[in-house]
């Protein structure tokens, strides 16, 4: 149950409902010049009663809300997944011919199967009568399409299977056949998964396909993860290079799950439902409970020590104005703090109550961020656990380093070594952070809003 609001722990730039509870994003479509974002939303603000909510931008930051998109019906709950832009109207589904969006979610009901729902104005959406598009009577796990268009002409959906993800192909996004699977097994398949994205991004003009999965909630993993996969899609399945053996997760902190991209957009944009499973129904924000990542733009870097990477680069950014040097007071609770340094480096946020949120890097070259002082922690005994505290993960780049941290009342994100590294996690200070302090080789420059 979320509790009664500590204090105002609303952040102005990460998008949350304005009541009830929300996770996955869903949907992300750009189409008729804006950027539409859909949530599994509950009324209340804990999970439950599945819809899908709505709200659009025309600059990923700043979100209108809209009506509730769907609701959920004989199939059961509305559960995540994604939207497109048909824009030659392959379904015959847009009205006098025109193009509509087509969203693709699971009906989430004694079996998981998936439906369509179809939108002329991009505001009101009619369920397609002929649903499940793709049926299922037998796998336990079968949800979170995501459709994209197959490079080979088409469309292709990926969906999660339990252990593996499935493609299906469709000329029309209304009769689908399966093409393919992708399941590595052992240590790369652990959870349940979920949530799976697919697209290519280019590394030194070379085409590489990212294959995106949310694992589910396990311990080995400190709950809900996000890994990815670097290979190739020839139109029917995806073949993984192997370069990891290992999850290799698109955030090493503790709050970014269920991240998908936006289809219809030039850049490669991805959003995050920024919580963990592990205590997610307990925060203490009062009325309303979730929270998506800043919108990051993705690109692939080639890092002298981990090979090639996802790279992310949060939206926000353009916001900032140049940073000024800062030491000693921190101004509001909204800011992007950029600090270079050398070797180990250990910067503190604090407020008057000695509470404190640290970050650094630490003797043997990792990056890090420690909670473990940061504020309230024991609205849940899992996020008050120590190992929800602090966590850190190995540069990969070696010599001087830059990290980079919006500030935005209740989340941080900080990227590191130009955005291969990534740490989103929530953090509740009783009163807000008025002091910076520094320990080592490092400078910081703080920047606010334009
Ligand atoms: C991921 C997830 C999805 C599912 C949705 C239900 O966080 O478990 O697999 O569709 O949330 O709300």
């Amino acid at each position: 149950m979320s509790t009664k609001a500590l204090r105002n722990f609303r952040p102005d730039l990460h998008y949350t409902p304005k009541s009830g509870w929300i996770n996955d994003p869903n949907g992300l479509v750009y189409a008729g010049g804006k950027y539409h974002l859909f949530a599994q939303y509950g009324p209340e603000p804990q999970w439950g009663d599945i819809h899908w909510s709505h709200a659009v931008s025309s600059d990923l930051i700043h979100w209108q809300d809209l009506p509730l998109a769907l609701a959920p019906d004989s199939l059961g709950m509305v559960f995540s997944g994604s939207a497109v832009y048909d824009s030659g109207n392959t379904s015959g589904l847009g009205a006098g011919g025109r193009a509509p969006i087509v969203a693709m979610y699971t009906s989430h009901g004694d079996h998981e199967q998936q439906s369509l729902a179809v939108s002329q104005d991009g505001v009101s959406f009619t369920k397609y009568p002929g649903n499940p598009v793709i049926p299922n009577r037998e796998k336990p796990d079968f949800r979170d399409p995501k459709v994209l268009k197959n490079p080979n002409g088409g469309w292709t959906v990926v969906l999660a299977a339990g252990d593996h993800v499935e493609f299906y192909a469709s000329k029309d996004l209304i009769s689908w056949r399966q093409t393919g699977s992708f399941g590595p097994g052992g240590n790369l398949s652990k959870g349940v998964w979920e949530c799976p994205d697919l697209f290519p991004l280019t590394l030194g003009g070379r085409e590489v396909w990212v294959l995106i999965v949310s694992m589910g909630a396990c311990p080995e993993n400190l709950g809900s993860r996000t890994q990815y996969f670097l290979g190739n899609f020839d139109g029917r399945t995806f073949t993984s290079d192997g370069s990891f053996t290992k999850p290799e997760f698109i955030d090493s902190g503790f709050d970014n799950y269920a991240g998908v991209t936006f289809f219809g957009t030039e850049e490669r944009i991805l959003v995050g439902w920024a919580a963990n499973w592990v205590y997610a129904n307990n925060l203490p924000t009062g009325d309303f409970c979730g929270q998506m990542t800043l919108p990051r733009v993705l690109s692939l870097v080639d890092t002298p020590l981990g090979g090639p990477r996802l790279a992310g680069a949060p939206v926000s950014d353009r916001l900032f104005g140049e940073p000024v040097p800062v030491s000693g007071s921190l101004p509001g609770e909204v800011y992007k703090l950029t600090v270079s340094g050398e070797g180990e480096a250990e910067i503190s946020l604090s407020n008057s109550l000695g509470e404190a949120f640290l970050f650094g890097v630490d003797g043997t070259g990792n990056i890090y961020i420690d909670r473990s002082c940061s504020g309230a922690r024991d609205f849940d005994p899992e996020f008050a656990k120590p190992e929800y505290g602090r966590i850190s993960a190995p540069r990969f780049f070696d010599g001087p380093w830059t990290l980079e941290l919006t500030f935005d009342r209740s989340i941080c994100e900080l990227f590191g070594d130009r955005g291969t590294r990534a740490f989103t996690q929530l953090l509740y200070p009783t009163e807000p952070y008025t002091s910076i302090d520094i320990k080592g080789n490092a400078r910081a420059g703080i920047s606010l809003i334009k």
